[in-house]
């Protein structure tokens, strides 16, 4: 069997990655979260409990798996230590036996949220409704080589040496948006209780998942976000700033490409955006809004109203391409039973390239852009907790059918509620 399983969000994030990540969890010697930060918002709900995780991967909850954080995932110490709290309040165990931060990763400081919040209110248009946590901030830092480390971040005086440097042009910028400026001092108070508590979870994660692999152990990447929010396959400028793809998860971890593995996509079996930026299949009548009524579509780290329409297939087929995906997880089943039909776009009109059944990147942001549907026929049965295909009704089935013959790829777990029970596992991913 495999070594190495990467789930990966296909759509614009919110798939169900959390969920679907922690069912897998089970036979995971070490479960990696590979890029973004706190962001994401990924809920699992086990026996009753909905715990949602930002930062920390989703196979906490499985007291097999080592967890770790990798070195481009960015981390936001109090949000992190918050985490820890509510795991350990909800009774779970969180020490550095059971999760590992890379010495490596950069820090998200607060003035990179400041930043990011004076940076979408100064766009007067094009605003991109990013999540506020400074996320695009901090990887730039990365990128420009004026980023704070967890290795910097937990040793003060090599952190002090850092912001002596770096903060006048972060202060000359903010005071540009209109911000007030930070002084070294007070950030070093902020951090000395916060680097306290994070520094023993520091190792290097890139060694420790070469071992797991080299003695024969299984290896399940997380990632956050979705393709459609990659900042180099995505929707360009509406993206997250990281690299979300799975064949990402390798090179960002620091491990070798050879072992590949499966990469398992998380579908939606309709499609939701949270934020600005294209989405051609968009439903703003009757539909999407039952969508996001029977889906509970609000954002797990923001709370915002997540927009909602039909299933894309074009879109999917791209993401598809881009991730190399060879499994599917379905997911949110049952949000669509109770329609007589609803719509799949199964192809689109693109100006200048005619009808087409595979979007590529520039085709979101094309003007003119048309999707073509189709109505499928749907169920009236609640499906909330079916646990056999067998048992589903026969619209059911045949939508899973026609879904796995028109991307390809076999739908391996089909999801019919938030909980970990409720899924239905077709084939063993790994
Ligand atoms: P992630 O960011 O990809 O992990 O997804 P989120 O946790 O942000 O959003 C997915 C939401 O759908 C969460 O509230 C889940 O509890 C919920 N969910 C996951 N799978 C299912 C399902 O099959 N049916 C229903 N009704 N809800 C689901
Ligand atoms: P999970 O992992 C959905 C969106 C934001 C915004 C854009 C940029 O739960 O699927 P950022 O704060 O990253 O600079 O915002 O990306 N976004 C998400 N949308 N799910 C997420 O994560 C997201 N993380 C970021 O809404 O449009
Ligand atoms: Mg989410």
């Amino acid at each position: 069997m495999t070594d190495c399983l990467t789930i990966v969000g296909v759509q614009w994030g919110d798939e169900g990655k959390g969920k679907i990540t922690d069912l897998l969890a089970d036979r995971a010697d070490i479960v990696a979260r590979y890029q973004g930060g706190a962001n994401a918002g990924h809920t699992v709900v086990v026996e009753g409990r909905k715990i949602v995780l930002h930062q920390i991967p989703s196979g906490i909850l499985n007291p097999r798996s080592l967890c770790l954080i990798g070195p481009a995932v960015v981390i936001d110490p109090q949000t992190i230590i918050n985490e820890f709290q509510e795991l350990i309040d909800a009774g779970w165990i969180v020490n550095p036996e059971r999760l590992r931060i890379s010495s490596q990763a950069h820090v998200v400081m607060p003035y990179h949220k400041t930043l990011d919040k004076l940076r979408e209110a100064a766009r007067t248009k094009g605003k991109i409704g990013t999540t506020g946590r400074g996320i695009g901030p901090a990887y730039e830092d990365m990128v420009s080589r004026a980023g704070i480390r967890v290795r910097d971040f937990c040793n003060e005086e090599r952190l002090a040496e850092r912001l002596h440097a770096l903060l006048p042009e972060r202060n000359a910028v903010m005071q540009f948006l209109g911000g007030e400026p930070v002084q070294v001092e007070s950030v070093l108070e902020w951090a000395r209780p916060l680097a306290a508590r994070i520094s023993d979870y520091q190792a290097d994660t890139g060694k420790l998942l070469a071992d797991c692999i080299g003695r024969g152990g299984k290896v399940l990447f997380e990632s956050a976000q979705g393709t459609l929010l990659d900042v180099i396959h995505g929707t360009y400028p509406f993206v997250t700033s990281s690299f979300t793809s799975a064949p990402a998860a390798f090179s960002l971890s620091g491990i070798g490409i050879a072992r590949t593995g499966v990469v398992l996509a998380v579908v939606k079996a309709y499609t939701t955006r949270v934020g600005e930026g294209p989405f051609p299949t968009e439903d703003f009548g009757a539909f999407g809004a039952r969508l996001r009524e029977n889906g509970h579509e609000f954002g797990a780290t923001t709370g915002r109203p997540r927009r909602c329409g039909a299933l894309d297939l074009p879109a999917l087929r791209y993401t598809f391409r881009v991730n190399g995906v060879t499994s599917i997880a379905l997911t949110k089943m049952d949000v669509l039973s109770g329609f007589d039909s609803f719509p799949v776009c199964i192809a689109y009109d693109v100006p200048g390239r005619g009808r087409v059944n595979e979007l590529v990147a520039d085709d979101f942001t094309t003007p003119g852009i048309q999707p073509i549907y189709e109505s499928w026929p749907g169920w009236s049965e609640d499906i909330g907790g079916v646990l056999s295909i067998e048992s589903l009704p026969a619209n059911c089935r045949a939508f899973i059918g026609r879904l796995e013959r028109e991307l390809g790829v076999p739908i391996d777990i089909v999801s019919t509620a938030p909980d970990r029970e409720s899924t239905i596992v077709v084939n063993p991913v790994w």
